[in-house]
């Protein structure tokens, strides 16, 4: 099940150090990158199948093509490592562990897409990670292996600039993000209809995961072979998948897409501790529906198949949550989440998220009817595809799941605790 291509430096002592990362693989794949024509690099990604790991699984080759034809504008490759949503916590390791890898995916990319600058986003309160990346950068400029050639040899331009967040997990959207470092407000910006690539002070851009960057050096030095040899068919090669809960082991695991779920838990996460029983997962980060425990047994750690039963593999946070957790305490706690941190921008969006929050810390308090569910469920719907972005459809989608699969248990809630609210309110 383990694969190790992104996370194969992370175990030896002083990774992060170019001297260590140099000993170890790192930059190899650049050579073999300039006897390649860009176009040649691009075709490589598609046919390995990669797709984004920051949470939608987009295939990276074709989004890559969107780039329009090399003009006298400036390109940009910008990393998104944003990394705020709830259960998602890997990118981070590739900062702590391997950044020169990212630095080398970096390389790669921008020279298939023509880009010489690179914007990497990276979430602000990561205070540890970001001095690593820095470290790492100055470092990469110092030995000449970027700034004005790359790897002192090749005729290429390449600068590179960390921008750190300000905190806001909407922050993380694409063009949110780009608003972000363009100096304004993190606001999602409005989708064109056709598929094009992003724009960056009006300059086109490409928005890659940090992990789908760190994934290109072993395409580009080994081939794509290298790649589709694991995996699924639809979903080749591997993602690291980021386990949190009451497992004997959580951690950060590079697997090959299509494990299947129960056997990671059990093999890879040593299976539930302290005796507890499984009841749920949430299997991608805080904005897939949830999984019942029933539905955990059909799962497999694809994109398909997670669509199958109904959930998404988003960015592969699994987050196990064990019998005896209420599940009106989950919803609780992440419709907190979203009711903070939705930009504001859209009404539905703003409005939607306040009033499920509200309602739920109504159940809470002893106050709730058997008609707020129904009410919940409704202001889901008015979330749903009104709005600029996908954060209000991915809330509607895990907080539905949580009211219409756990509705026995929202109901007893709202009964058992209603004399006891009514008591203490008169
Ligand atoms: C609310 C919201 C937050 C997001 N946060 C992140 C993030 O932290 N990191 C990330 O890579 N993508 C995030 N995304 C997805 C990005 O918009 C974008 O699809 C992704 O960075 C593209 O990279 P990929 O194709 O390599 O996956 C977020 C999307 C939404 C709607």
């Amino acid at each position: 099940m383990i694969v190790k291509i992104v996370s194969k430096n992370f175990d030896i002592p002083d990774s992060h150090k170019l001297e260590v990362a140099l000993k170890n693989g790192r930059y190899e794949s650049i050579d073999k990158l300039f006897t390649m024509a860009p176009d040649d690099v691009t075709e490589e990604v598609c046919k390995s199948g990669l797709r984004g790991k920051g949470g939608g699984g987009a295939a990276c080759g074709p989004k890559w093509k969107l780039m329009p034809p090399v003009d006298e504008r400036p390109r940009y490759l910008i990393a998104n490592g944003d990394e705020s949503e709830p259960g998602t916590f890997k990118d981070r390791q590739i900062f702590e562990y391997d950044p020169h890898l990212l630095i080398e995916g970096i390389i790669c990319s921008s020279y298939a897409i023509g880009a010489h600058d690179c914007y990497i986003y990276i979430r602000g309160e990561y205070k540890f990670f970001i001095d690593r990346l820095n470290a790492a950068i100055e470092e990469a400029y110092a030995a000449n292996i970027i700034g004005e050639k790359v790897m002192n040899k090749y005729d290429y331009r390449m600068n590179i600039t960390v921008h750190r967040g300000g905190g806001a997990y909407i922050c993380g959207e694409k063009s949110a993000l780009i608003e972000s470092i363009e100096g304004k407000r993190g606001h999602p910006r409005l989708k064109p209809h056709g598929k094009e690539c992003e724009w960056f002070f009006g300059n086109p851009a490409t928005v890659n995961n940090v992990e789908t960057i760190a994934s290109v050096p072993n395409i580009v030095l080994n081939g794509y072979e290298s790649y589709t040899k694991y995996g699924t068919e639809k979903a080749p090669g591997t993602m690291l998948f980021a386990m949190s809960g009451p497992v004997k082991n959580p951690g950060v695991y590079e697997l090959q897409y299509g494990c299947k779920m129960t056997e990671v838990i059990e093999k890879i996460g040593g299976g539930m501790k302290d005796g507890l029983k499984l009841k749920a997962v949430i299997p991608g980060g805080a904005s897939c529906p949830i999984l019942t425990a029933e539905e955990v047994e059909k799962a497999y750690l694809d994109y398909e198949t997670m669509w199958d039963i109904g959930s998404t593999l988003g960015t592969g946070g699994m987050m196990i949550i064990p019998e005896g957790v209420s599940m009106v305490d989950v919803a609780k706690n992440l419709i907190e989440f979203y009711h903070h941190e939705s930009c504001g921008q859209c009404t539905p969006c703003r409005e939607g998220c306040g009033w499920i929050d509200t309602i739920i810390e109504r159940i809470l308090d002893g106050h709730g009817t058997i008609s707020d569910l129904t009410t919940i469920l409704d202001v889901c719907e008015t979330m749903n595809g009104k709005t600029v972005c996908v954060f209000a459809p991915a809330v509607k989608d895990i907080i539905k799941s949580l009211v219409e699969k756990y509705r026995d248990e929202f109901v007893a809630y709202i009964e058992n605790t209603k004399e006891q609210g009514d008591a203490i309110n008169g």
